[in-house]
């Protein structure tokens, strides 16, 4: 990627005062005072995001990794150039992460437009942060490359191997069932994550990671290697001699990798590897940003024909580092390669069959299952429909209670989250086992930022008397690390005027995932009077970014970008 006159390095970038010639001189002048020469100066200037944070121990190896990037970079005769953009951790953000990643792929798009480079290396991993950056870089429309800073390492307690953050969560309930005591869970807490980088189970950060590799947006073996292998690092400097390769090349720039037969690609990906159902939202918002559609029926079909073949937690027993020795992405692409379309092209100027091709046998591994063997027969995830979610709801069935499955309960509705919080385990609440869990005016707009609330924890009466599961539902988001029977991004959401809004407690509630419904079987003249004497919208804020946020926000199957950002925004 060159500018008009053709010309790489400092010349490129769009600051002009009117006279390119002194542009170019003022732009020298300043970066000089750096201590570069002008033999540095004139070579392909790449940029790397820099999202290291004391806030966010997930990116604590980028700046070794970064340090690779730049070898990598340099020894393809390029001149690396680190810019720092926000970061976002997924425990550090409030009041969600979500709410943030729109301001990350805003700082990333134009961070990246603004100053002179001629490709990117975009360094990130924890949830929200590879799916704002490669928004913010399709928007930007510069050759862009991706580093994932990797998965952490497994932990262990007890001899027993834990993984962030699903064992958190389970470990947690115990705790909260009485069966571990206080000592003991904060002991657990040094264990759960014991290194830099990603939880290292299937969660919303590998699922991106994985889903990013099958868009070709990173070079093979990406996704998995663990955040302090040495790979690691090689992985980073192969990675910035790519970026001049690119630039040698003349691209191709995102919007040329993201194309409908890559997103499915990515699709079929989310499904065999029993993905986080945040991996859906991220890629509709990526999609929308080179003006296309996620089809959520396009993606249930897949989830019809493709097995889950990843025995990875939270749907299986293994964690990333297993998934990578046992052969990583190229793999399974190649155990994928009938649902694939393996002509995509990639960043490395091939294309995804070259990845497949690479793939490795590993005697006795049982992590990437055969087609022949699959994990699950069907995909991880469906889409479900029904009055309750006219726009669409999606469940994680992989890892749901198969009998919960088809279920018809009385709704125990919640008005936001401080209402689960203040009444679910009081003592006093009326709450049986078969009941469905509500939540509400958790979505988008409505909490605001889509809290990862639709976790709702069995309450503590029902868990210390065993119950382990139950139908759960809400317009909000669920981690990608967690277990249960949970139906969630009920779209659209109750504070949108969703029919969620009009469930009340003592309804009947039907969930049935082979029909692919989720049905509230209360008349419609009833809930046409219900929605009458409903108010629903949320508040307005009154300033800033959270005014933004709500004015502008989309539903889940838009991806919750903002409708501005959107290639072709919406009325
Ligand atoms: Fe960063 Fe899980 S908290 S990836
Ligand atoms: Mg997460």
């Amino acid at each position: 990627m060159t500018d008009d006159s053709g010309r790489k390095g400092l010349r490129k970038g769009l600051t002009s005062y009117g006279d390119d010639g002194f542009s170019l001189f003022l732009r020298k002048a300043f970066i000089k005072a750096a201590g570069y020469s002008d033999d540095a100066l004139d070579r392909p200037i790449i940029g790397i995001t820099d999202t290291a944070s004391d806030f966010n121990p997930c990116h604590g190896n980028a700046p070794q990794l970064i340090e690779a990037i730049r070898r990598g970079v340099m020894l393809a005769g390029g001149l690396p150039m680190n810019f720092p953009t926000i970061s976002v951790h997924e425990s550090f953000a409030h009041p969600t992460s979500m709410f943030l990643r729109n301001l990350m792929a805003m700082d990333t798009e134009e961070m990246v437009r603004a100053q002179p480079m001629d490709a990117v290396v975009l360094v990130g991993g924890c949830d929200k942060t590879l799916p704002a950056q490669i928004m913010g870089a399709a928007s930007a429309g510069i050759p862009a490359i991706v580093v994932p800073v990797g998965p952490m390492v497994v932990g262990h307690h007890r001899g027993e191997v834990l993984g962030a953050c699903t064992d958190c969560r389970r470990l947690w309930g115990q705790h909260r069932a009485g069966r571990i005591d206080a000592a003991e869970i904060e002991v657990i807490s040094g264990r759960l994550a014991p290194s830099v980088g990603t939880c290292m189970v299937m969660g919303t950060a590998s699922t991106m990671a994985c889903m990013i590799e099958a868009l070709g947006l990173s070079i093979p073996y990406a996704a998995a290697i663990p955040a302090p292998h040495a790979e690691r690092l090689r992985c980073g400097e192969a990675s910035g001699r790519a970026a001049v390769e690119m630039v040698a090349r003349g691209g191709p720039a995102p919007a040329a990798l993201l194309t409908p037969a890559s997103f499915r690609n990515a699709m079929v990906v989310l499904q065999a590897i029993g993905g986080s159902t945040n991996g859906l939202i991220h890629l509709a918002a990526i999609a929308g940003r080179v003006g296309h559609r996620i089809d959520l029926e396009e993606f249930d079909r897949i989830g019809r024909e493709v097995p889950v073949l990843i025995d990875l937690k939270p749907s299986g027993d293994h964690y990333m580092e297993h998934f990578h020795h046992a052969g990583a992405m190229p793999r399974l692409l190649r155990e994928l390669s009938p649902f694939l379309d393996l002509d995509a092209p990639t960043v490395t100027g091939g294309t995804l069959r070259d990845y497949a091709d690479m793939a490795e046998d590993v005697p006795g591994q049982t992590v990437i299952r055969p087609r022949s063997a699959p994990l699950k027969e069907t995909g991880g995830m469906a889409v479900l429909r029904g009055n309750l979610a006219p726009g669409g709801a999606v469940i994680k069935h992989a890892a749901a209670t198969p009998a919960l499955l088809q279920h018809t309960g009385r709704a125990v509705v919640f008005e936001n989250v401080e209402d689960m919080t203040a009444r679910l385990d009081d003592p006093a609440l009326e709450v049986a086992a078969d009941d469905v869990l509500v939540l509400r005016n958790a979505g988008p707009k409505g909490a605001p930022g889509m809290p990862e609330a639709g976790y709702l924890p069995i309450p503590k009466k029902l868990a210390a008397a065993g119950v382990k599961d139950m139908v759960r539902i809400s317009d909000a988001r669920m981690s990608g690390t967690a277990f249960g029977t949970i139906v969630l991004h009920i779209t659209p959401e109750a504070a949108a005027g969703g029919p969620l809004a009009l469930v009340q407690t003592g309804d009947q509630i039907r969930l049935d995932v082979a029909a692919r419904e989720i049905t509230l079987l209360v008349p419609d003249e009833e809930l046409r009077t219900r929605a009458a004497q409903t108010g629903g919208a949320a508040p307005r804020p009154k300033r800033g970014y959270a005014r933004l946020f709500h004015d502008t926000v989309t539903q889940a199957d838009r991806g919750c970008d903002f409708d501005f950002l959107a290639a072709e925004p919406e009325d």
